[in-house]
């Protein structure tokens, strides 16, 4: 007799937390990605680094940077189109992670068609749409670095907006 209420009050409580879960599930379901994007940085106190200057830029070639620290590669590329999250005057300055978010391979930039490919089992992702999957087994985007430009042209990464490969916070 007392198991069973144990056991029921574990249903109970496994219940209630399932529709707490499916309601904050459909509260985030209705979010506008903008507003998704700034509620996940705004958990995370993110460092403000220099990349290079928009000079330092070569049209469709990618330019090896970290962020937010020395462990995390990743990209900062000139698109020459405006884009999903593009900084600078054209709006087609972006910078990803380069670290794939399925097993954390280190990714190359394929310039013919604009994405970044992993060797470990061949996920890609469109630079020209933040970083979405085009192909493969990553269950998640490519983190995207929000970028800030000022008047000198230096460029500077300022947050993410997806986990970084392999961590439990983007800034340990
Ligand atoms: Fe990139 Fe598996 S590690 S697809």
């Amino acid at each position: 007799m007392k198991c069973n209420k144990l056991v029921d009050t574990g249903r109970r409580q496994f219940l209630r937390g399932g529709v707490l879960g499916a309601a904050g599930v459909a509260a985030g379901a209705v979010l506008p990605a903008s507003q998704a994007k700034a509620q996940a940085r705004a958990m995370v106190d993110y460092p403000s680094n220099r990349l290079a200057n928009l000079a330092d830029l070569t049209l469709n070639e990618p330019m090896d940077i970290t962020y937010p620290d020395a462990e995390s590669p990743g990209v900062l590329l000139k698109l020459g189109t405006r884009v999903e999250g593009g900084a600078g005057p054209d709006g087609d300055v972006v910078a990803f992670s380069v670290l794939c978010p399925h097993k954390g391979y280190n990714m190359s930039y394929h310039a013919a068609d604009k994405t970044l490919n992993c060797p470990g089992h061949f996920s890609r992702f469109d630079c020209e749409a933040g970083g979405q999957q085009v192909w493969g087994h990553a269950t998640q985007n490519l983190p995207q670095f929000s970028l800030r430009i000022d008047d000198a042209g230096d460029i500077f990464a300022e947050g993410a907006d997806e986990l970084i490969y392999g961590r439990l916070s983007n800034v340990l």
